[in-house]
């Protein structure tokens, strides 16, 4: 017989070499190739006439039990995740270290414990100790969880085994996991995908919900291979600045719901507290107007959200490249925006530093950001503040062009009930009634014109 052939996979990607490498070829990440055993070998032709049990194939309007969502005790979370937590479903919450996923799910567990239900929180990160102390600080020390501290999947499942299955089960986190199914330490691709198969598996023929904690790596993705995405049911990310006091609680895929919705927490001394209003949360205190800063309407889900873009110039005397640093959006799409502003407009950014930060640790992925980022800019450039009662939404072509956005009428609803008395952006038919002064543009120049006052 001939040796198992060796392969290396991704850590990051979970891409496939045949031989190691430095430096991924697939996602160029490096020191992340780890050894696999063997690939399985296939049979030229299939063979047809044996082995297997005949399926049975379905009708897609079959009855099916109806979907049951269990609430978490907490709205926010039950918001993120469309409704609440699915029994029998998978759940990776991923996040950089500090965030705040232990406490976020710890003080779930405690309320769903606290409510009657079942509820099993292991973790292979801290001592049992450490997480009393913690719930004792949340104020849930008399919820009647089960806690322990362990991180063989083996000792799990059988202990698991010998009682009632829980309702929920967390596992943080899915890093510190180890299976004797395979070998390899934990964390390593095939320990982490191993332990979430077990463990996986087993929430789906007891019925159980399970939580599974995920570090991510610097560019936020989930340590361990993609595929850990593919297993789950449900991916979360809970996102923010450590150094910010809120956090949001975002879906990336949901196998039972919309992804639209984000659930927004406030860390304080006493854990999360839930923020059910948060429209002017990313707005930081404006008293007066000053150069480079703009103001967004964003939207998640069904809530608008308000947001303050800043923008910093800085002239290079030198001829040092200059540099350019955003927070809280893509960097790409500066460059973009940038670019546009240069060729179509005709002004210079090619001898200055750019930074680019989007207040309170929020992240945008709205398109529609792309007039107010580009306003402040502009505002910047030219050391001229924008009106501090103004709103700003559009998004830009490659071409200089706006570009509609979606849900127009909502998010102007909204920020004139904040006191907003002026909107720049794209023509914007069936607006309603509103007292908002509305100055539609069609493209870059136009945009350039109005916040040098020109317009
Ligand atoms: P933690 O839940 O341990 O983060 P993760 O599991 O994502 O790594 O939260 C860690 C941070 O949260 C820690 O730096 C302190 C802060 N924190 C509070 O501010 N208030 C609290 O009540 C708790 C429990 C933590
Ligand atoms: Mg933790």
């Amino acid at each position: 017989m001939a040796k198992p052939k060796k392969r290396y996979v991704c850590s990051e990607c979970g891409g496939v070499s045949t031989r190691w490498q430095g430096q991924c070829p697939d996602c160029s990440e490096w020191n992340t190739l780890v050894e696999e055993v063997g690939e399985t070998k296939f049979a030229a032709r299939h063979d047809l006439s044996g082995g297997g049990r005949t399926i049975q194939f379905e009708a897609l309007d079959a009855p099916t039990a109806p979907l049951v969502r269990q609430t978490t005790g907490l709205a926010e979370f039950d918001r993120a995740l469309g409704g609440g937590i699915v029994p029998g479903s998978a759940i990776l919450m991923g996040g950089e270290p500090g965030i705040g996923k232990s406490t976020l799910l710890l003080q779930a567990a405690a309320r769903i414990a606290k409510a009657g239900g079942e509820v099993v929180y292991i973790s292979g990160e801290e001592a049992t100790g450490q997480i009393r102390m913690r719930a004792a600080r949340l104020g849930v020390s008399d919820s009647p969880l089960r806690l322990a501290s362990a991180t063989s999947v083996r000792d799990i499942l059988t202990t698991l085994g010998h009682g009632t299955p829980p309702q929920l089960l967390i596992v943080d986190s899915i890093q510190t996991m180890h299976s004797d199914q395979i070998e390899g330490a934990p964390g390593t691709v095939s320990q982490v995908r191993a332990s979430a198969f077990e463990l996986i598996r087993y929430a789906k023929e007891q019925g159980c919900c399970l939580v599974l904690v995920g570090h991510v790596t610097k560019d936020g993705s989930i340590a361990g291979p993609r595929v850990l995405e593919h297993m789950v049911d449900t991916v979360m990310s809970f996102e923010g600045e450590r150094s910010h006091q809120y956090r949001i609680l975002r879906c990336l895929k949901n196998r039972f719901g919309a992804v639209d919705e984000i659930g927004v927490f406030a860390m304080e001394s006493e854990g999360l507290a839930e923020v059910a209003n948060p429209s002017t949360l990313f707005l930081s205190g404006r008293e007066e107007a000053i150069a480079g800063s703009a103001v967004f309407p964003a939207i998640e889900g069904t809530r608008p959200v308000l947001v303050e873009i800043q923008a910093l110039i800085v002239r290079l005397q030198s001829g040092a490249t200059p540099r350019r640093a955003v927070v809280g959006w893509d960097s790409g799409r500066l460059a973009m925006l940038l670019a546009v502003l240069e060729s179509r407009c005709g002004l210079s950014f090619s001898t200055a530093e750019v930074y680019l930060n989007v207040a309170g640790g929020y992240r945008l992925t709205d398109p529609a950001a792309d007039l107010a980022v580009a306003a402040a800019l502009v505002s910047a450039l030219a050391d001229k503040p924008l009106a501090a009662d103004s709103l700003w939404l559009g998004e830009l072509s490659l071409s200089g062009d706006v570009r509609p956005v979606a849900h127009g009428a909502l998010r102007l609803k909204e920020a004139e009930k904040l006191g907003f008395r002026r909107a720049t952006g794209p023509e914007m038919s069936g607006r309603g009634k509103s007292a908002l002064a509305y100055g539609a543009i069609a493209s870059v120049n136009a945009l350039v014109d109005r916040v040098l006052g020109a317009a």
